[in-house]
């Protein structure tokens, strides 16, 4: 018994001065490990008389109890004061900025789209839009195209089963003129605006998309020629491609919706495999390259709007968003675009800390 008491007398004196955590486990296998005291006592307990365990098994028992318990409360004193200890050594500065880790990117599409809001907001231009699922009379009818016009057939439509309430055809539009009809409607005349949106034709290749983006353009006011017309979009591709050097050539064209129709053609020279925009097309080196449609605001339209056309004219204009991304930033397979391909948007997209503003030039910096 007298060895019992001066074994746990011992060991909750070394666990007493155990200062760090390893010592206290040194002192737990010793105790309380296989070959530890407690455990070593417990065996000689087979050897004895019943009278003899019926004293001795309770005793160590108990003194097994008291080290556990020791054990127990040194751990989380000394657990207690390394987390102190820690807490006091490491600091957190709250003052610190949130770590740079900037994750998706800006689809090269909507970065163009900012681009020209941008753009054009410098120019008076609002922005405005209107619903993908268009009806024929807004898509066709509206702009001078009834239904027995060749242009329809050259649109590769996609319709809807049902027709709308009136009897009309349903569709996903083919274009963004029809905002400019819905614009005319809803805000009568002077109007300037721009119209970014999706459209939708049945055409799939590497330049073709059954979804693409178009931007349109109107003007609506009095007095407005083909001279408004000519430099608002030489101020533009100007803005746009950030260079002086960006000659137009206009050429004669046919829309229904505009007469007279002019397309534009910029000129461009071949650089490193990649068209580069700048200088005139007859250059020795250089060609023309189509990139707008546009012309005067045909009467028809603006009477099927609701306007006088003997009181408001304009200019309307419309391109494709996703060549002007392509022309600009250098991709040349268009179904890339529409992938979804994260290794592609790493590559080609732009940080979304990168706003577009004139003052600094809209181009994103690589
Ligand atoms: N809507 C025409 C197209 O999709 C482009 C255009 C718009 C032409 C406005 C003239 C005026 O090709």
């Amino acid at each position: 018994m007298t060895e019992l008491t001066t074994q746990t007398t011992a060991s909750l004196g070394a666990i007493a001065a155990a200062t760090t955590l390893d010592m206290l486990e040194e002192q737990r296998l010793a105790a309380l490990g296989k070959k530890g005291w407690i455990s070593l006592a417990l065996k000689t307990l087979g050897q004895m008389s019943a009278d003899e365990r019926k004293d001795a098994a309770p005793a160590i028992q108990a003194a097994r109890a008291e080290v556990a318990a020791a054990l127990d409360a040194r751990k989380a004193e000394l657990e207690g004061a390394a987390l102190a200890e820690q807490l006091a050594r490491e600091t957190l500065d709250l003052t610190l900025p949130a770590p740079f880790a900037a994750q998706g990117s800006i689809h090269p599409v909507s970065q163009v789209m900012d681009e020209l809001a941008e753009i054009f907001a410098d120019l008076g231009f609002s922005v405005a839009t209107g619903p993908e699922i268009e009806d024929d009379w807004h898509n066709f009818t509206a702009l001078n195209m009834d239904e027995t016009h060749p242009a329809r057939a050259m649109h590769d439509t996609f319709y809807f089963p049902d027709k709308t309430g009136e009897g009309r055809e349903v569709l996903l539009r083919t274009h963004t003129s029809p905002v400019q009809i819905r614009a005319m409607q809803e805000h009568g005349a002077p109007i300037r605006i721009i119209a970014p949106g999706r459209v939708y034709r049945s055409d799939s290749d590497a330049t073709h998309t059954p979804m693409f983006h178009q931007i349109e353009g109107l003007v609506i006011d009095k007095d407005i020629h083909l001279g408004h017309l000519k430099w608002t979009l030489e101020t533009f591709l100007k803005a746009f491609f950030e260079r002086e050097d960006i000659v137009l050539r206009l050429r004669p064209s046919y829309f229904p919706f505009t007469e007279p129709s002019v397309e534009i053609d910029v000129g461009y020279a071949m650089e490193g495999g990649r068209r580069i925009v700048g200088g005139s097309g007859d250059e020795p080196g250089h060609a023309w390259m189509e990139v707008l449609g546009s012309g005067m605001v045909n009467r028809r339209v603006i009477a099927a709007a609701g306007l006088d056309p003997d009181q408001w004219q304009g200019f309307a204009f419309g391109t494709g968003v996703d060549r002007l991304a392509q022309l600009k930033y250098g991709m040349d397979d268009l179904r890339a675009f529409f992938d979804g391909d994260v290794r592609w948007l790493r590559h080609y997209g732009f940080s979304a800390y990168d706003q577009p503003t004139l003052s600094a030039g809209v181009g994103a910096r690589a």
